[in-house]
This record gives C-alpha cells, sequence and structure tokens, in this order.
C-alpha cells in the first residue's frame, strides 16, 4: 500500500509535505500556478513582499559556491499594495498559498495581513533576511520585536501564521518561544546564514551588499540541529527548511522534528527543473514503505525516541 503523503499543518491539510520555498519563484504568479500542478508540491511560499516597493541590490547578487548559494538580491519586490493586485489574479490554486511578508513594525504587519488577507491562504513573516536594513533579522534577532510584530499580525488574521526564524541569532528557542507566546501557528527554520564571499583576484567582496545570505547543502546539518532544538522546546508544528537536495534530506529533518520540509536552493539548482520534487517525494515514500510506515506522519520528531 502507498504510505499516506499528506499532513495537517496549522490548520492547513497538505497533499504532500514539500513545500516550496520563499525567493525561488520571484514573485511570478504564472510560476505559482504552474507548480502548483505538481502532485509531489504540498503548498508554495511567494517572494517575500515589504510594506513599500523595494528594487534589490545592484549585480552581483548571487553566487553559486558549489557547496551552496550565497545571495543578497535585497528583498526586491513591487511593495504589498501592487503584489495584491497581483496574487488577485490567481483563482483555484489547487493548494495552499502562503504570502511571505517582510515587516519592519507591527503597523506594517496589521496593514499588510489585512489587505493580503483574502488573496492568501496564511501568511509566512519573514523576519530573518540577513542583510536588510531595519527589516528581517534586524527585527527577528530581538525577542520583543517578534512579539510585538507576531501578535499585531496575529489580531489581524485568522489564518495560518508562519514566522520564518534566523540561524544567526544566539538562541533560536528564545526567538521562537516569543512568536509562539505571540499566537503563531508554526516555526519555518530556517532562512540563510549571514556569510561574505572575497573575490580574491579583484580583492574585494564579490557581492555587491558584501553580505549574503549562504543557502543549500552547506547549511543543511545546521536547519537539522535547529528543527531538533526547537522540536524539544515548543508545542506547535516546524516547518524545516535548509539544504533539502533529496528524499535523505528531507527524511532528516522529518526525524528531526519538522512536519513539513521547504525546498529552495535545489530548484534553482536544477534550473527550475520541478522534477526534483517528484524525486524527492518518490524517495520518502520508498523510505516508508521500506520502513513499513503508513504514514508521513509517523515519523515526525521520530528521532527524538530513538
Ligand atoms: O535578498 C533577498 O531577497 C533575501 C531574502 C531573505 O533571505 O529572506
Amino acid at each position: 500500500m502507498h504510505p499516506k503523503m499528506s499532513v495537517k499543518l496549522a490548520g492547513l491539510v497538505l497533499r504532500s509535505p514539500l513545500i516550496v520555498a520563499s525567493g525561488v519563484l520571484g514573485s511570478s504568479t504564472r510560476l505559482i500556478k504552474k507548480v502548483s500542478e505538481n502532485p509531489s508540491v504540498g503548498a508554495v511560499v511567494t517572494k517575500t513582499v515589504t510594506y513599500n516597493p523595494r528594487p534589490g541590490y545592484e549585480n552581483p547578487t548571487a553566487i553559486d559556491l558549489g557547496f551552496g548559494f550565497l545571495n543578497a538580491m535585497g528583498l526586491p519586490n513591487p511593495g504589498y499594495l501592487e503584489y495584491r493586485k497581483e496574487l488577485s489574479e490567481i483563482k483555484d490554486l489547487a493548494i495552499p498559498l502562503i504570502v511571505s511578508i517582510g515587516p519592519s513594525n507591527s503597523e506594517e504587519a496589521a496593514e499588510m495581513v489585512k489587505a493580503l488577507n483574502d488573496v492568501s491562504d496564511g501568511f509566512e513573516l519573514n523576519l530573518s533576511c540577513p542583510h536588510a536594513e531595519k527589516l528581517g533579522l534586524e527585527v527577528g534577532s530581538d525577542p520583543e520585536k517578534v512579539r510585538s510584530i507576531v501578535s499585531s499580525a496575529r489580531r489581524c488574521t485568522t489564518k495560518p501564521l508562519f514566522v520564518k526564524i534566523s540561524p544567526n541569532v544566539t538562541d533560536v528557542v528564545e526567538i521562537a518561544r516569543a512568536a509562539v507566546e505571540a499566537g503563531v501557528d508554526a516555526v519555518t527554520a530556517i532562512n540563510t546564514m549571514k556569510s561574505i564571499a572575497i573575490d580574491v583576484n579583484a580583492g574585494k567582496p564579490v557581492l555587491s551588499n558584501v553580505y549574503g545570505g549562504l543557502s543549500g547543502k552547506a547549511i543543511h546539518p545546521i536547519a537539522v540541529r535547529i528543527v531538533y532544538e526547537l522540536y524539544e522546546a515548543i508545542k506547535i508544528p516546524i516547518v524545516g527548511c535548509g539544504g533539502v537536495y533529496d528524499w535523505r534530506d528531507a527524511v532528516e529533518l522529518i526525524l528531526a522534528g519538522a512536519t513539513a520540509v521547504q525546498i529552495g536552493s535545489a530548484i534553482v539548482y536544477s534550473r527550475s527543473d520541478l522534477n526534483i520534487l517528484n524525486e524527492i517525494e518518490k524517495g520518502i515514500i520508498e523510505y516508508l514503505k521500506d520502513k513499513g510506515f503508513n504514514n508521513v506522519m509517523e515519523i515526525v520528531g521520530l528521532a527524538h525516541t530513538s
């Protein structure tokens, strides 16, 4: 028998535990529609939208280091009001659409959530982008700011609220607990690691912004460690994110405690060939069959009991 792959996550039912991570599809609604037609995709998270439009940073904004990507796009987006218009054109999506928002304070969070509420199935608060002034990590590393932004978003929606947290803090549990106390439904762990690459010939940093976020294979063990720690500390679902390239990486995060898993860099590496998601799902199914499980939910957090 085929093991059951659907999962319940923060009030949503996903047909598969695989979620397309924020940033992978840009903000293109055409791509969101295309991705939703892939049966291995359980949900999709949009590119982060901010209160004001942002042009993004100058090139170079991304570099493939071989063991992962270093990028600082600068959260380019048209601003939440313009993006609302684009999202309202998407009709009859077969999977939940989670809108990623990057507020810099509680007022912005409230305005954005109210405006985007009827064009989304849930929100992911990006409080973790490691290189944007007054946004992301600059607010997400302070538990009081996290509490205030999450409470404000919570007051404005009954839809599932996720918070994407950063590995670039001393105590991830403290940040996650602040979000839980403020009413978040699930925690996405992790966003990228703040990093720099230097071009030795030019003798200067590669990225125009100097600092970027490292994603992909290199950060996978960090993601596994943080999901593991969070699973022991908080009682709400965790979404694992970080260097999932194949079914083993996905299973590792699920065993550590993730109910669902986001895929980002691997889609970029495969040049947006979404077959990679089918391969990952197929591998998880084979693993479950092999181990005698009937349902992917049975293995969530299992590494903690063995
Ligand atoms: O540069 C960027 O747009 C990155 C966003 C993020 O790390 O959240």
